[in-house]
């Protein structure tokens, strides 16, 4: 959908705030692409390979008082600039499709909805970072931002104790509703990259929805 550049493979990302179900549906939709045939490379943000997996570690953990806006903003973008360089760009080089769980957008969404920060500031900081790359298609899952919450933080309550990652989650709900908010302007203002999908329909509805957009936007795809 954007210039490919010298890219064979396709980038495809998930968006959406916490509990949306982002990785059950990247997860399925890999494994859909594959019975097609397709080698496909499945991550995620801020993660991915080694070295921006261990800056998540310290962007998810603690309080949300852990880290200035700033600091956040810069070690999301850090992350970033690694993940693409390490994982992704190799992977789409070699014809390999990625599907990630999150790109810039989440940044725009939380640092930029739900921080307060300037938009401005952070497009041109990922013009800088990665001349202003985005994916060819994002999948926006929406729901109410409280439900995902709470289906975020029973997830969390699993996983409590065992190094749980809820510094996000523990944020106030109207952060939540900003980041929500923000995501709904961001597909609007870019309707040919973004498929927007209720993700509070059944696994399988939402599964039917999302390869239908994908089917849609790569017409390559049986
Ligand atoms: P993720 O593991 O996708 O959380 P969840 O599964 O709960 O949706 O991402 C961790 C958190 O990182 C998430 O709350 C959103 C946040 N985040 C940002 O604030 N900015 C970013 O650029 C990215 C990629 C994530």
């Amino acid at each position: 959908m954007n210039d490919r550049g010298p890219f064979q493979g396709k980038f495809i990302s998930f968006e959406g705030g916490d509990g949306v179900g982002k990785s059950t549906q990247s997860q399925r939709l890999s494994q859909r692409l594959e019975r097609c045939g397709i080698e496909v490379v499945r991550t995620r943000e801020p993660g991915g390979c080694p070295f921006s997996e261990r800056l998540r570690h310290l962007l998810v953990s603690g309080s949300p008082e852990t880290m200035d806006a700033k600091t956040e903003l810069l070690l999301m973008t850090a992350a970033r600039i690694e993940h693409v360089r390490q994982l992704i760009q190799p992977a789409l080089k070699q014809g390999k499709w990625v599907v990630c769980d999150r790109f810039f957008d989440s940044t725009l969404a939380y640092q930029g909805f739900g921080r307060g920060m300037e938009r401005s500031f952070i497009e041109m900081l990922h013009g800088w970072a990665l001349g202003g790359w985005v994916p060819d298609l994002t999948i926006l899952l929406t729901m109410d931002p409280q439900d995902g919450i709470e289906r975020a933080k029973e997830k969390w309550g699993l996983l409590n104790g065992q190094g749980a990652e809820a510094r996000f989650e523990m944020e106030e709900a109207a952060f939540h509703q900003r980041v929500h908010e923000g995501f709904i302007t961001l597909a609007r203002n870019d309707p040919r990259r973004f498929r927007v999908i209720d993700a509070m329909s059944s696994e399988e509805i939402v599964m039917e929805a999302v390869w239908k957009a994908v089917k849609g936007g790569f017409p390559e795809v049986a």
